[in-house]
């Protein structure tokens, strides 16, 4: 009779659930494939050498099964040196000779960041998500470390920064422009005059200077920074480059 007063009480029926569902879902996330965790070593068995296993890639710790790309991720193939490792640096620095195969991220610029970011989306739709790899970007326990969330996070400053790039870009239209073997390149514009512009974003996004072509206005042109092209009028609406 008492026994079943405690059990039939709702606070003990919460709390038998809550422990119960606890226990499914450690069951669950330890048997779910997309939780498998892989050591650096583990996922290099899986680089393609060996015909009867997958061929894994690893992504910002994130591990595809590349299998079915085996004509480039394969021996021979032209990604070959991406399967069984985590080589995220390459995928923006294209340099597959020894350290350049690394997933450290040191010093890349946001854009580039940005870039490896949307690499593993492409992962994500075009492969089959296997597990995490454990290391730089998560831990024992595959959960996401700093090193993931701080690189989440310069791609998504990345990604403002184009935008807003962008904006004030539109503010000056770009000239236009066009190059031939024969006649070299050259810019112009329909209105207004050509002059080469420093982009201030440039920096913040890929740590470089660089500059832009855009029209301006008559009346615009002696505003400050405006550089005319060399060897070319001061109005003149076309200038070789
Ligand atoms: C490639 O994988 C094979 C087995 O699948 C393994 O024996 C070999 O050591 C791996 N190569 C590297 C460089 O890890
Ligand atoms: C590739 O990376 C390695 C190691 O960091 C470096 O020694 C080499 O100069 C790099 N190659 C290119 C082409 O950048």
């Amino acid at each position: 009779m008492v026994v079943k007063k405690i059990i039939s009480s709702p606070l003990v029926g919460i709390t038998v659930f809550v422990t119960l569902s606890a226990v499914i879902y450690r069951f669950y996330l330890k048997h779910d494939p997309q939780q498998r965790l892989f050591t650096a070593e583990e996922l290099a068995l899986y680089n393609g050498t060996d015909e009867s296993l997958p061929i894994l890639l690893g992504i910002l710790g994130s591990v595809f099964d590349v299998t079915k790309g085996k004509s480039h991720y394969g021996v021979g193939g032209g990604y070959h040196h991406f399967a069984g490792r985590d080589a995220s640096r390459a995928f923006v620095s294209g340099n597959f000779t020894g350290d350049g195969l690394t997933d450290s991220l040191r010093d890349l610029s946001s854009t580039d960041v940005k870039s490896i970011v949307e690499w593993r989306e492409f992962y994500f739709r075009s492969y089959k998500f296997v597990g995490k790899l454990v290391g730089r970007f998560y831990d024992s326990e595959g959960n996401p470390t700093k090193s993931l969330k701080g690189a989440e996070a310069k791609a998504a400053r990345g990604a403002q920064l184009l935008e807003k790039q962008k904006a004030e870009e539109a503010k000056q239209p770009s000239c236009n422009s066009r190059w031939s073997q024969d006649e070299g390149g050259e810019v112009w514009c329909d209105t207004g005059y050509p002059r080469l512009v420093q982009r201030p974003l440039e920096i913040a996004l890929t740590g470089k200077m660089s500059k832009r072509c855009a029209c301006f206005q008559k009346h615009q042109l002696d505003q400050a920074g405006l550089e005319v092209y060399e060897g070319c009028d001061y109005l003149s609406n076309t200038c070789r480059v």
